[in-house]
């Protein structure tokens, strides 16, 4: 069963579900997003549903000691920070905010997310104007990369 997405009167989080009902499912996806929540030692992950490396459904995928399995070429990502097994050529999983009141648990938005993240986009230094940002993402060393459309000042 899908659960419709509901808004809460707190802009730019989303309500995904109760704390009873990830610990019972360990993962649980995001009503209309692209996204997972997932119950890992203790603590709430939200990420994205689709494999950085082929992009296979991650919510078919299994979680053990801390990392997700993928259910296609068994690579695992930390679900600390999203690295994927040593060897592989593929980003990382991206992670995103999480907060948990009372039982509910919410995830930031991902369009929040990119307005916050401009402010750092060093196309911002390059005197460019981004036209429509798509999404941020960190490379494998670590750099912020913006993905989006642009034109000069
Ligand atoms: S598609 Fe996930 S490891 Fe290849």
């Amino acid at each position: 069963m899908v659960d419709p997405v509901v808004r809460s009167d707190e802009p730019g989080w989303i309500p995904v579900c109760d704390l009873g009902r990830l610990k019972a499912e360990t993962i649980v996806r995001v009503a209309g997003r692209d996204m997972l929540v997932i119950w890992s030692e203790g603590d709430v992950v939200a990420c994205d549903r689709a494999c950085p490396h082929e992009q296979a459904d991650l919510g078919l995928g299994q979680v053990t000691a801390g990392r997700l399995q993928c259910p296609r070429h068994a690579a695992s990502f930390d679900l600390r920070d999203g690295a994927i097994t040593a060897g592989w050529p593929s980003p990382p999983l991206r992670l995103y905010p999480v907060k948990v009141t009372g039982e509910q648990i919410w995830v930031e938005e991902p369009e929040r997310r990119c307005g916050a993240m401009m402010a750092s986009c060093p196309c911002f230094a390059r005197r460019v104007k981004t036209i429509r940002v798509v999404d941020f993402a960190f490379g494998n060393n670590g750099v912020l990369l913006c993905m989006g459309l642009f034109s000069r000042f």
